[in-house]
């Protein structure tokens, strides 16, 4: 009995570099992911000019960028197909296809265009095509024929209107697409560096790609738990987020390091900062310097994006090919 693994979508917007929170929120997911599934992970460049479209920005650049990060962490270009939304054209057939049957209200009542429509409006943005964005997010992936998606809390309500929407595909024209699940994986919150909520508009976040000064830099201006104003006064690192990132970064052996030096004022909060660097350095130290390498050797890029593309292609056209003989398009010439 052959094993038929089940297919997973996911992918990222293309609108900038990546951080901690895109490496522990849905990088470190996708690598162990293709180890299971048949994955399609896709650099998100339409989604991107939905927001961005005005400020003429070359999404270009930000796609190379993204797709290198994402191998030098360890997606597997062998074990994954890794591609462009933009190049595969079929998706934006299959929207179509779905937009004629998305009733305004559900795209209505998604949170993301309803809470924020004063900023949208202001930055001209409150369009056609952002209010359809989780009906492009549903054709990119029931174009692959995927079933699970993995997805940040954020992104359930568009994955809810992604079922129904091919529910509803498929009970108008008896059609057989997937109908896609979330899938939860467990993924940790990264707080800002100054222990706000991570956000672009504070700058509090730590890029993948950071050089060792910067991100030295970086980790020396983090706020500390405010009481341990001087080197004698003992801390308390729960309310400290240079001890938030330990979290994430350091051995068990750090960690009690960290606390008991803290609570007792066996150590100072340089000290406890450069333990730090100096285990984010040392994880980001390969794949720094593997994306440096991917980005100079722009060909061997280009190859893995162009593989990728064509595979994903192949897919997309079998499924338009069903979707338009269950919508009885016109069948009689063969493109
Ligand atoms: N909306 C996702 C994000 O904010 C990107 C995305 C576009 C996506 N299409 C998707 C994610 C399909 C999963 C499946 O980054
Ligand atoms: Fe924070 Fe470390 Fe200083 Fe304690 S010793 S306050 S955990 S930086």
């Amino acid at each position: 009995m052959s094993e038929i693994k089940l297919r997973v979508m996911s992918g990222m917007r293309s609108t900038g570099p990546l951080h901690m929170g895109h490496y522990f929120g849905v990088l470190k997911n996708w690598i162990v992911l293709q180890e299971q599934y048949t994955c399609f992970f896709g650099a998100m460049d339409w989604h991107a000019q939905m927001g961005k479209y005005k400020e003429s920005f070359e999404v270009d650049p930000i796609v190379r960028d993204n797709i290198a990060e994402w191998i030098a962490w360890g997606l597997d270009p062998q074990k994954c197909c890794i591609y462009v939304q933009s190049l595969v054209p079929e998706t934006l057939e299959l929207f179509m296809a779905f937009a004629v049957l998305t009733p305004m209200g559900w795209l209505e009542r998604v949170n993301t265009w309803k809470d924020s429509t004063e900023e949208m409006k202001q930055t001209d943005t409150h369009n056609l095509g952002r209010f359809a964005y989780p009906v492009l997010q549903t054709a990119d992936i029931a174009i692959m024929g995927a079933s699970l998606v993995p997805i940040g809390k954020d992104q359930v309500s568009h994955l809810e209107i992604s079922r129904e929407i091919v529910r509803r595909f498929n009970s108008l024209y008896k059609a057989k697409l997937p109908e896609p699940k979330p899938l939860l994986t467990e993924n940790a919150m990264v707080p800002g560096t100054d222990g706000r909520k991570m956000s672009n508009s504070y700058g509090n976040f730590i890029p993948l790609s950071e050089e060792p000064k910067a991100l030295e830099k970086r980790i020396r201006a983090m706020p500390t738990d405010p009481q341990r104003a001087r080197r004698e006064n003992p801390g308390n690192p729960e309310v400290c987020p240079v001890y938030g990132y330990h979290k994430l970064f350091s051995s068990d052996e750090d960690l009690k390091w960290v606390v008991q030096g803290c609570t007792t004022a066996g150590i100072g909060c340089g000290d406890c900062k450069a333990r730090l660097f100096s285990n984010i350095n040392r994880l980001c130290e390969k794949p720094r310097e593997t994306k440096k390498e991917l980005l100079h050797n722009t060909n061997r890029l280009d190859a893995i994006i162009h593989d990728g593309v064509q595979r994903v292609r192949k897919e997309a056209q079998t499924t338009l090919k069903t979707v338009r003989a269950a919508m009885k398009f016109f069948g009689g010439v063969q493109s």
